[in-house]
């Protein structure tokens, strides 16, 4: 065979395999809301809500979305996050992620919600539940959608407002399966939010909190000792610290890592450096998650495509990544279990 044979047949393997990734069933565990809200969506809505923009068409959107680091991304999404305002926006935010959950065969998802970024725009807490529980409601019942509800707070604002917003939680306490921490990582240390992670406990709530994204291992560390998370959101700077990544693996901590999201916000400056499959072969529980698809060029699949095409990544490797997401999950042992097999049975 010629060695440009070779490249084509390689060429169709891969776009086989691709195939055969987009439809595996799928765990989204580490996705925020307001990271869905798509562009023709955004434009709606600031023009039925009134709300000005740095931006006028989608091409103008594409241009903007180009950030330097965690903190100007932060800038542009919570802009965007501000052009919702009734229970209508919220229902079709949450629809149109669910939506491509469906098309992207991710049969559960567990989604960071995010209250305070809607408060200063005099949204209240009922409105945004309202909406987003019809939409949960509607997949559910139109194609079996499985879905839980994290309640994520801002970093960057006072631990006292994040313990206001849980106590505002009591009233939809079962709506949600635990908490998380998102925003500027740098400068807002785990151990600021000690206190409120500690009432999240007494009232039942899993612990989760994003760490070593940009931050140090010892955020990682922090989390993990101080907030007594049982899963990281990204947390690749483990690498940094060879007792941490023991200890990961050692105690199945996973990690929901973001591939297409570290490249964009320029954690790593390549895919090739990127070390999620290294990880995932010593044994650290790596889940592949999107972070915020539409704000870095791709949802669920797109990530999953991007360790095929740029880190080679094997079909075991696949099946153990997409396996993790569901051992992962806050889902009961019996609905893991269940999930488990159908993805089997699709392999
Ligand atoms: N909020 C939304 N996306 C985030 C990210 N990648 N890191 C921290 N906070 C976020
Ligand atoms: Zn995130």
């Amino acid at each position: 065979m010629s060695l440009s044979q070779d490249l084509t047949s390689e060429a169709i393997d891969k776009e086989k395999f691709a195939n055969w990734l987009a439809k595996i069933p799928k765990a989204e565990l580490h996705l925020h809301i307001d990271g869905s809200l798509q562009a023709e969506r955004l434009l709606e809505l600031a023009q039925k809500n009134k709300v000005e923009l740095p931006y006028s068409n989608l091409k103008e959107i594409e241009d903007a979305y180009n950030f330097v680091d965690l903190q100007s991304f932060l800038d542009l999404y919570y802009l965007g996050a501000s052009v919702l305002r009734d229970e209508e926006d919220f229902y079709w935010l949450m629809m149109d992620y669910l939506t491509k959950c469906r098309d992207q065969h991710i049969v559960h998802s567990e989604i960071m919600v995010e209250p305070q970024t809607y408060f200063p725009q005099g949204v209240e807490f009922r409105t945004m539940m309202n909406g987003f529980k019809r939409a949960i409601h509607e997949a559910n019942e139109t194609w079996g959608q499985s879905v839980l509800l994290i309640l994520s707070f801002l970093r960057h604002l006072p631990e006292e407002d994040a313990i206001a917003t849980l106590e505002k939680a009591d009233e939809f306490r079962d709506d949600f399966c635990a908490i998380g921490l998102a925003s500027a990582e740098k400068g807002n240390p785990p151990n600021k939010f000690q206190r409120l992670y500690q009432m999240a406990k007494e009232r039942g709530y899993e612990a989760i909190a994003h760490a070593g994204e940009e931050g140090p291992a010892d955020y990682i560390w922090q989390s993990l000792q101080q907030l007594h998370v049982s899963r990281v959101d990204h947390g690749v700077r483990c690498v940094d610290d060879e007792g941490l990544v023991n200890f990961l693996i050692e105690n199945k901590i996973p990690l929901t890592v973001c591939p297409l999201s570290n490249i964009r916000l320029c954690v790593y400056d390549q895919m090739q450096q990127h070390p999620i499959l290294q990880l995932l072969d010593r044994g650290v529980r790596i889940t592949v998650n999107s972070d915020d698809p539409t704000y870095f060029g791709g949802f669920l699949n797109e990530n999953y495509f991007a360790l095929l095409h740029e880190l080679n990544m094997s079909k075991e490797q696949a099946i153990t990544l997409a396996e993790n997401g569901f051992k992962a999950s806050f889902l009961s042992n019996e609905r893991k279990e269940s999930f488990i097999h159908q993805l089997h049975a699709y392999c």
